[in-house]
């Protein structure tokens, strides 16, 4: 096959298309003929050299797919050669073919093409482990997430608001704020030109916090009473300092998670979760993939330039 390697830490020119061996199934997994993946912002670190794969994964990048099995190991349950199907990853994705556990495939959401289903896997786990599985959002709570125009912000949004919440978004820019409101959020901030935590204050139930220790502070002005805080990202640093009075007041629960480390069995519940709770809203046209781009998987280079750029709203495919 032929795979994208990250030939040495440093900009996007070390992504270099060549030549590797095809993987075989280990027990318990299947290898996907790979139709599309799509870029997450954790290839971008891992490309640079600070976030190594977990002990096991493929060196390859890539934390999601789409594709057909054309192969299928021992004691592999419910699926065949030959289903089309998506897949979250531990890395490998960057690649025409990939082997993965059966417990992190998922089959193609109805209504949903092939390609376009490589742009779910990754956002969909992130935002039902987090939001619905960690946080237990209800019906009727507000949601407020953190960069909106995401990958996982785009995926979250239409997603509380199909479950019945309201919904809170902050953003970057004119265009991006009104994307979001477009994908149903019902309020809409640009942080750049005002603080989300005055216009948001006490009103968030569950925040989605892509930013960290910058938005700490900030994060539990805009907490409810009883409100819970899931940090998945920190592209404002990792240290911060908790007011632990002001957490005390609010009787709130803050929570980080990862989702590349966990075992192959939680990550298999999570798929599961996603499968019988988000796939049927894909198939109902609720919720809908959001793919800014797609770009040949020999060109992934560009495909993290646009990326880096952050002008993207969505999702980067790579494609075969
Ligand atoms: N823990 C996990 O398991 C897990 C899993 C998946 C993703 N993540 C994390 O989730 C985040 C989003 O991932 P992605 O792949 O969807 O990346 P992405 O599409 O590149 O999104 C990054 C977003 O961050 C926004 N942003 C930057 N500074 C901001 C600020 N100060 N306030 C609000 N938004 C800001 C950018 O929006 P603007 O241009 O509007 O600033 C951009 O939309 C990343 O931090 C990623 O590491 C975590």
């Amino acid at each position: 096959m032929r795979a994208v390697v990250i030939s040495e830490p440093g900009d996007p020119g070390v992504l270099v298309w060549q030549e590797l061996p095809d993987p075989r199934p280990a027990r318990g997994e299947v290898v996907i003929d790979v139709v599309a993946s799509a870029v997450n912002r954790a290839d971008v670190l891992q490309r640079r050299g600070h976030y190594p794969p977990p002990p096991g994964a493929s060196e390859l990048p890539g934390l999601e797919c789409s594709g057909v099995i054309v192969e299928v190991g021992e004691n592999v349950e419910g699926f065949r050669t030959g289903d089309q199907v998506c897949a979250l990853l531990a890395g490998g994705g960057y690649a025409e073919r990939v082997a993965v556990p059966w417990q992190q495939v998922m089959p193609v959401p109805a209504g949903v093409s092939l390609i376009e289903a490589a742009a779910l896997p990754e956002v969909a786990c992130t935002v039902w482990s987090n939001v619905f599985m960690a946080a237990r959002l209800r019906k009727g709570e507000t949601l407020l997430v953190h960069g909106g125009a995401s990958g996982i912000g785009t995926l979250a949004v239409q997603l509380a608001k199909a479950y019945g919440s309201h919904v809170l978004v902050t953003a970057g820019t004119a265009e991006k704020v009104r994307r979001c409101l477009d994908l149903g959020a019902d309020e809409a901030v640009n942080y750049r030109e005002e603080d989300f935590a005055e216009r948001f204050a006490g009103r968030a139930d569950v925040i989605l916090d892509i930013i960290g220790a910058k938005y700490l502070p900030r994060n539990l002005d805009a907490l409810a009473i009883g409100g819970r805080l899931v940090v998945i990202g920190l592209q404002g640093g990792a240290m911060g300092e908790l007011d632990l009075g002001r957490l005390l007041a609010r009787r709130a629960t803050i929570i980080a998670t990862g989702l590349r480390a966990r075992s192959v069995d939680e990550k298999g519940v999570i798929c599961r979760g996603v499968v019988d709770n988000v796939w049927p809203l894909v198939g109902a046209g609720a919720i809908r993939p959001v793919v800014h781009a797609a770009v040949p998987l020999a060109e992934a280079a560009d495909a993290h330039r646009m990326l880096e750029a952050g002008e993207h709203i969505g999702k980067i495919l790579l494609v075969r």
